[in-house]
Order: structure tokens, then C-alpha cells, then sequence
């Protein structure tokens, strides 16, 4: 067996002397306050239920059998495309294996070069990793900070063939919420194309969860938003909303679409059987529900000020370094509480954090529990 090269060995070092080494759990039993099954859908029978009933006259039911441009295109992919674009208010859908495909396949077949990308500094990693594979000059902007945006693109519009504004309406690792109303009229003012990752925002936000953009009314004025079925939904993929133009270029020449096969029909029929349970409005109300109970305690505790504010499912106790964090995380796992800390260099060292998912299914006994512990040990 090959010995790992000491090049890569010394940065795994280097993560053990930070105290931000990577590892892997299974078997976490406890109650939930860490994973993205908002809804609680992963666990749900009746979506399983639903999903294989749907499956019944499929003849592919294990895999696709290849990309969607050879042989990996049935039925119920286009189905569930036109399904998706009706739902979200848009032209046209196409799905990915996962949102992290649908950011690099996205991003990297759609800025060219001579074009200017302005993404916020918080941006998810696949974003970025679209961008890196892109000839596009980008450059970032202060967290949902406008006036720095729009100094932005004053200073690089002149010279860009076209310029294109990335955001999330929620974001992943604060939960917060960005100004979208203010940044659609900046890219309006400027003739600036946006582009929405509504990872966080799905099944959360707007009519039965179809979105921040959907909840203000801005399908039309983006270019193309990311909704991905591993969060809210409880399922896996993601598809890219916009024109059916764009969808036509991304068929021809988004790479991380067309060179891997296509996602399989067990797991559309799922997210088809998601999307039909967000038709149950105390599922959406009761994840609101203790999104404003949480907050009602934190404000009780005192907590205030050790939390990034958010009204969605993602909420933040700033703890800054890793051993303090860690520290703290350990004490609330020890009470069968699971949630995770946010380590650097996942977030920017200084901005350590406990991320703490909120559920439908959360009681307000366990969000009392965990914010007892929080605000003893804090
Ligand atoms: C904002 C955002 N975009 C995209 C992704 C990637 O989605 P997926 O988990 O479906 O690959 C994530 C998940 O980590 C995310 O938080």
C-alpha cells in the first residue's frame, strides 16, 4: 500500500495542531438540532411511500443508466422539471445530482472571460469552486453590505463584457438573510445579471416553501436560482431555475451536467413526493413556530448578543476558537443534545460558531433544554 506523501501529511498535522482536524461519525443518537432535515422530511414513510409508488412502472429503478444526453433521460425527469418550474414561478428547470453540481455546472459553463463575477464574501464553497473552473474575473463583496455592491460594480462594469451578482437568500453557515428586494434594484439600476442560491430558503420561505424569491415576488428579475432537495426537502439533487434559454446552454455546455449520470429515478420520485408534502401547511408552521420560540428564549437567556440574528431554520452562537467551541459542543453532546461546532478554516478563524439547526419536529422542551446548556456554560 502507498504511504500518504509527506507534503499531505504534514497538512493533516497541521489540522491536528489547529484542533480542526476532519473526522467522521456515524451513529449520532441524540436529539436533532444539527442536521438539514428541517421539515423532517428524510424521515418521512409517507414520502418513501409516495416516491416508490411512483417508481411502479419504472423499469430503471437502481440507476439511470447514463447521462441525460445518452440514455439517462426518461420520462420522469422532464416530468418532474416542469413540475419544479411551475412550482418556483419559472420558464424552465433543470435537475443536478446535488446543489454542489448545480453551483460548479452553473458557474463555470456561464461566466466567460471578459465577464465580472461580484459574490458575497460568504458565498458556499461550490460557488467558488464554479468559479475557480470559469475564465471570469470575480471579486467579492462585503456580507449583504449594498453600498459596498454597488461601489463594486461602478468600479467594474466598464470594463466587463457582463456582470453577474451571486448570492444566497439564506446563508449556510450564519442563517441569515440577504437585503434581496435592494440588491434586484441595484442589478435593475445597472443592467447587472443575478443569480440566487436558495438552498437554505426552500421549503423554509414563501408560498408552501417555494422560496424568498417566490415570497417577494422576484421570479422574474433573476437570471437563475439553485434550489437543492438535501435540505428542507430531506432528499438529495438540486435543479437550476431560470429561462429555457438558459436551460437549452446549460444541456449543451455545463460540463458537471453533461459528464455524469444522470440523477436516478428513485431519487426524483423522492423529490417529486417532497414537493407534494409541502402541501401541508402545519409542517411549514410548525417549523416557524420554533423559529420564533427559539428566539423568544434566546432574547429571555440574554443570549442576544452571542447570536447572529435570523428568522430561518439556521441560527448561530458565536464562540470564537476552536478549543472553546469544540469544549462547548462536547458539554451539550454529553446530554444527548446533538449539534455541531463550526470550526476554522470552514468559517474565518476568530468566527467559530455552534450552528444550530432548528425542525419541525424540535420540541419546545429540547430547544429549552439546549439553551439552558448554551447559557450555563457560555
Ligand atoms: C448554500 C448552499 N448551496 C449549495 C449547497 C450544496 O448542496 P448539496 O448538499 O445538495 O450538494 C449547500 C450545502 O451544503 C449550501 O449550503
Amino acid at each position: 500500500m502507498y504511504h500518504l506523501p509527506n507534503s499531505l501529511k504534514d497538512k493533516l498535522q497541521t489540522r491536528i495542531e489547529n484542533n480542526s482536524l476532519r473526522t467522521l461519525h456515524v451513529n449520532n443518537v441524540g436529539l436533532d438540532f444539527y442536521s438539514n432535515d428541517y421539515l423532517g422530511l428524510a424521515q418521512s414513510k409517507s414520502v418513501a411511500e409516495k416516491a416508490k409508488m411512483c417508481l411502479e412502472n419504472s423499469h430503471d429503478v437502481n440507476g439511470s443508466t447514463g447521462s441525460r444526453l445518452i440514455s439517462g433521460t426518461h420520462s420522469l425527469h422532464i416530468e418532474v422539471e416542469s413540475e419544479l418550474a411551475r412550482f418556483h414561478k419559472a420558464e424552465s428547470g433543470l435537475l443536478f445530482n446535488s446543489g454542489y453540481d448545480a453551483n460548479v455546472g452553473l458557474f463555470s459553463s456561464v461566466l466567460q472571460k471578459n465577464d465580472v463575477l461580484l459574490f458575497d464574501e460568504l458565498i458556499h464553497a461550490s460557488v467558488r469552486d464554479g468559479i475557480r473552473l470559469s475564465a471570469a474575473n470575480s471579486y467579492k463583496f462585503k456580507h449583504n453590505d449594498i453600498y459596498d455592491l454597488e461601489t463594486k460594480i461602478l468600479r467594474f462594469k466598464q470594463n466587463a463584457r457582463q456582470v453577474y451578482i451571486s448570492i444566497e437568500t439564506v446563508y449556510s453557515m450564519d442563517g441569515d438573510t440577504a437585503p434581496l428586494q435592494d440588491i434586484v434594484n441595484l442589478c435593475e439600476k445597472h443592467g447587472v445579471y443575478l443569480i440566487v442560491d436558495e438552498a437554505h430558503s426552500g421549503g423554509v420561505f414563501g408560498e408552501n416553501g417555494s422560496g424568498l424569491v417566490c415570497a417577494l415576488g422576484l421570479e422574474t428579475k433573476i437570471f437563475a436560482r439553485v434550489h437543492t432537495f438535501g435540505k428542507a426537502l430531506g432528499c438529495h439533487g438540486a435543479v437550476v431555475l431560470g429561462s429555457e434559454d438558459l436551460r437549452n446552454y446549460l444541456i449543451n455546455f455545463s460540463r458537471a451536467f453533461i459528464y455524469t449520470t444522470a440523477i436516478p429515478l428513485h431519487a426524483v420520485a423522492t423529490i417529486r413526493a417532497a414537493y407534494e408534502s409541502l402541501q401541508e401547511k402545519e409542517l411549514l408552521q410548525n417549523l416557524h413556530f420554533r423559529i420564533s420560540y427559539f428566539n423568544k428564549v434566546v432574547q429571555k437567556l440574554g443570549l442576544s448578543e452571542k447570536f447572529i440574528k435570523s428568522n430561518s431554520a439556521i441560527h448561530c452562537c458565536m464562540l470564537p476558537g476552536n478549543d472553546r467551541v469544540k469544549n462547548l459542543a462536547q458539554k451539550i453532546q454529553n446530554q444527548g443534545v446533538l449539534v455541531k461546532p463550526i470550526l476554522s478554516p470552514t468559517v474565518a478563524n476568530g468566527q467559530e460558531r455552534l450552528r444550530i439547526c432548528l425542525h419541525a419536529f424540535n420540541t419546545k422542551q429540547e430547544i429549552d433544554l439546549l439553551l439552558k446548556i448554551i447559557s450555563e456554560n457560555i
